[in-house]
């Protein structure tokens, strides 16, 4: 018994796995958020150095509540999208100048890994 119980377990794994890998996986652009902008955003609601990012794409810039954005986001009038996004994270500050997101991601590939991990964010 004790013998056969890794095997089982194994097995177990591998059949629950087969079905749900591509759902399970993580989305390639979270490793990007989590080197480029876990330091400053979180995506469960709660502010930190930046707003949250949960649930960004579709929002009104500046509208996550509770946190201190700057004249420049709040006036901005954009509404987060891809290709919104794309421009903003591009070069931040040429975007929305007096914005406080100063770094930004040069790499086209690497911004849309990340927007299309942020899309997969809900709402709260
Ligand atoms: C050094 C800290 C820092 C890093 C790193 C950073 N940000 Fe930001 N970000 C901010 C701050 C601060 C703001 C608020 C800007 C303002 O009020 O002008 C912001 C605002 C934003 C906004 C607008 C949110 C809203 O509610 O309107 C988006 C979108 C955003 N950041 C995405 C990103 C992404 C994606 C990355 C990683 C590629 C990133 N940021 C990296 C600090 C950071």
């Amino acid at each position: 018994m004790m013998r056969a119980l890794p095997i089982f377990a194994f097995m177990a794994f591998a059949a629950c796995n087969s079905d749900t890998q591509v759902a399970d996986a993580p989305h390639p652009g979270k490793a990007v958020f989590q080197q480029q902008c876990a330091l400053c955003h979180t995506v469960d609601g709660s502010r930190s150095t930046g707003p949250s990012l949960k649930g960004v794409v579709g929002r009104a810039a500046a509208s996550s509540a509770g946190f201190a954005y700057t004249k420049a986001l709040r006036e901005s009038g954009l509404t987060w999208d891809v290709a919104t996004l794309d421009a903003f994270l591009a070069n931040p500050m040429g975007k929305v100048p007096g914005s406080m997101m100063v770094t930004g991601l040069r790499d086209p590939a690497q911004r849309a890994a990340v927007i299309g991990y942020l899309e997969t964010l809900k709402a709260p």
